[in-house]
């Protein structure tokens, strides 16, 4: 699938008020956690994407009944801690880091073997920040060559818990051991060299479970228990960052994203576009579910370059490929370092961003660990998302901006988090046409 967005300075910008998808990390989490409580879960809101998806279809394989989703209503039939089943054949995650990490956790406590298998994307990210800690506690991870998947773990192992201190900041390693420890006898500690979303530990608690966080540390003590619980999954402030790029730097712009998740842990993106200058305002905040949400508004602003705040990257990981579009159509310029990070997902997204962008005519310089863009001129000009959903997204947004038309390939991920995504930002007011070739 290929997008063509229209260039050519629009003036009216994106209007509207919507509801972009259910936030990925609490969709997936949701099936997870409702698989091994006792009892039903019910969950709204879910992301009908293909990651989440596939958290789901693995759950199934591995005997749990589950109904919908149904215009993101899922049912849930928990069979316990220990009421899985072994599949019949490998786990396929398809594109979905957030599935393989936090399953590899989970069932590294199971009695039976399980294999993790992955698309070429997946297939080529690191591993071996699961695998190092889960051998610290006695789990068996077999991977392929480098640390890579496909996973394949040996079960009947005795787990220890344990206290690790994580050599980077990822919610997914956080998270694997987390739930690694629930199947360990006493208490499994992670420590954090920077906050990173908090979601595990807060629906965990949901479903009943004893979580202490305390500073940078967060705790579980097994064997722990599991009851069913009802999920209201708001929407996804990942998603939701692309339409706030779109209405800050088109002119004329003026829009409102209804019930988007405000964890503080993720709204990186927010801090960061307010210090450039932008024209974001939350009302109507509420809490569903142990998790902050509220109603965006945003209207377009003249924005300026900075230098971004480190401890801010990790609130904001998945939203540099759009924040790389607005640093673009700022006055001056933006430097962004410590995002490392960027480099593992699911594409190199320092060095993707930088090449999409030059091929637009922005000055880009993309370094070790992060970028430097002084904002100008977008120009049209063919970009590829090399297969990366967010990629895609973020350049359908500088279409805004640009002086052509952006030709923009590989969009079939864009189904991995936000299905749909085209027909919406169409009905704001982007020039936007699929092409399926
Ligand atoms: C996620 C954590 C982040 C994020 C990913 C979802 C999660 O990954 O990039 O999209 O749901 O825990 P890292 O933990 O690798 O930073």
């Amino acid at each position: 699938m290929k997008y063509i967005v229209q260039g050519g300075l629009s003036e009216t910008g994106l209007q509207g008020t919507i509801r972009v998808p259910g936030d990925k990390s609490i969709s997936h989490r949701s099936i997870m956690f409702g698989s091994l409580a006792e009892g039903t879960s019910h969950i709204s809101g879910f992301l009908e994407g293909e990651d989440s998806l596939n958290t789901l279809r693995a759950f199934q394989a591995m005997g749990v009944e589950i109904e919908g989703p149904t215009d993101g209503k899922v049912t849930i039939h928990g069979v316990g801690m220990f009421g899985l089943k072994a599949p019949e054949k490998a786990l396929d995650l398809g594109n979905s880091g957030t599935s393989m990490r936090l399953l590899a956790g989970l069932l590294a406590g199971q009695k039976f073997d399980v294999e993790l298998s992955g698309d070429t994307s997946l297939s080529k990210r690191p591993m071996k920040r699961v695998t190092d800690p889960l051998s610290k506690m006695g789990a068996r991870v077999d991977t392929a060559e480098d640390g890579k998947p496909p996973l394949k773990i040996i079960g009947n192992q005795t787990l220890n818990s344990f206290s690790y201190q994580m050599p980077m900041a990822s919610a997914q390693v956080k998270s694997c051991c987390l739930l690694a420890g629930m199947y360990a006898q006493g208490k499994t500690c992670v420590t954090e060299p920077a906050v990173t979303r908090d979601h595990t530990e807060r629906m965990l608690k949901a479903f009943g479970c004893e979580v202490t966080v305390s500073d940078s540390t967060a705790c579980v003590t097994g064997p722990a228990k599991l009851i069913a619980a009802d999920i209201d999954v708001p929407a996804d402030i990942s998603s939701a960052a692309f339409f706030m790029v779109g209405a800050s730097i088109a002119d004329g712009s003026d829009i409102v994203l209804l019930h988007v998740g405000i964890n503080p842990t993720r709204t990186g993106v927010i801090d960061i576009l307010k210090l450039m200058g932008a024209d974001i305002t939350t009302f109507n905040q509420q809490e569903v579910g142990g998790e902050p949400v509220a109603d965006i508004r945003i209207k377009s602003a003249k924005l300026k370059g900075i230098h971004i705040p480190e401890g801010l990257v990790p609130l904001a990981i998945d939203e540099f490929p759009v924040l790389f579009v607005a640093a673009a159509c700022a006055e001056g310029q933006t430097v962004v370092t410590g995002a490392e990070e960027l480099r593992v997902k699911e594409s190199d997204r320092i060095q993707v961003m930088a090449d999409g962008l030059q091929a637009l005519g922005v000055d880009a310089r993309a370094t070790e660990d992060g970028m430097i863009i002084n904002g100008g001129e977008i120009s049209g000009g063919t970009v590829h998302s090399q297969d990366d959903h967010r990629i895609a997204m973020a350049f359908a947004m500088a279409g805004l901006r640009s002086t052509g038309d952006i030709h923009i390939e590989d969009c079939d991920n864009v189904n991995t988090s936000f299905p749909g995504f085209a027909e919406l930002a169409a009905t704001c007011g982007l020039s936007i046409k699929v092409l399926n070739e």
